[in-house]
């Protein structure tokens, strides 16, 4: 039987592992390293930091591997995701069959916590349920680009008793600021934050998290909204690609 470790890695700086995470990378005799084409190289390097800094064993190996392109033509977003995820499992299949024998350990090295808007787990489940590799498997926690969002404007998450909204910028318009005094929003290629126009919204934004290029910027929404856009178009320019979360607050603690 082969062991697969779903390793959280922190979401960019290096120091945001877990030493439960160290330990876990030094279990595995392969570590499984997606890169994600050119732009995003310095993603790729992260995580060959990560294993350079706290990969003591030296008889493991690290394999790279393409992660299939999500096709979005003629298809709904449910339909495109599920069959991104299917071609995803083709490969990590393929991968463990290739790269693992029988009783070895892989590592599959998850950018910030395997649990928050990543797939690697469903779709460890799926390789599992084809049948055709046997394998179990194991997550280990990491920090996550949220938790660096909070430590970097050192702000605590939600405010005194109430709840929070994680979401995407697709759906932020159903939940903020109607339905949750606090909303987290990732994966915003639309900069949903423009359409909300309440006056006494706060935002706090940050982009390349944790790691040298990292930016933030807080404030008043309305104050705030322009210099945010400009910041992040120069940023994307100047970068090639841009990776950024942010919250938006209504309210404060102990308001009834
Ligand atoms: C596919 S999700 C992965 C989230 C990841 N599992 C985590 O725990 O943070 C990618 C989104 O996470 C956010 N993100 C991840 N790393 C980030 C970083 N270093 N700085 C800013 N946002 C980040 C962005 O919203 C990005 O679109």
């Amino acid at each position: 039987m082969r062991h697969i470790l779903v390793i959280g890695i922190g979401a960019g700086n290096p120091e945001h592992i877990t030493v439960q995470a160290i330990n876990a990378l030094n279990r595995a005799d392969v570590l499984f390293i997606p890169t994600k084409g050119a732009k995003k190289t310095e993603l790729a390097e992260v995580r060959r930091d990560i294993c350079a800094r706290y990969v003591t064993r030296s008889d493991s190996r690290t394999v790279e591997f393409a992660v299939p392109v999500r096709r979005t033509e003629e298809r709904s977003y449910v339909q495109s995701v599920d069959d991104w995820h299917a071609s995803i499992a083709g490969t990590y299949e393929a991968l463990l069959e290739s790269e693992l024998a029988d009783g070895q350990t892989g590592a599959f090295l998850v950018w910030g916590d395997p649990m928050l808007y990543d797939s690697t787990i469903r779709i460890v489940e799926r390789v599992r349920a084809r049948g055709s590799v046997a394998f179990d498997f194991d997550v280990v926690p990491g920090i996550t680009s949220l938790q660096a969002l909070c430590a970097s404007h050192r702000i605590p998450l939600n405010l005194v008793g109430k709840p929070v909204e994680i979401t995407t910028g697709r759906r932020l318009a159903e939940s903020f600021p109607h339905r949750s005094e606090t909303a987290v929003v990732m994966l915003d290629g639309e900069q949903a934050f423009q359409k909300i126009d309440d006056p006494d919204a706060e935002i706090y934004w940050g982009a390349y998290l944790g790691t040298p290029d990292e930016i933030v910027i807080s404030g008043r929404l309305a104050d705030v909204r322009q210099e945010i856009l400009k910041t992040r178009a120069e940023a994307r320019e100047r970068m090639g690609w841009i990776m950024d979360i942010y919250l938006l607050r209504k309210g404060a603690d102990f308001d009834e």
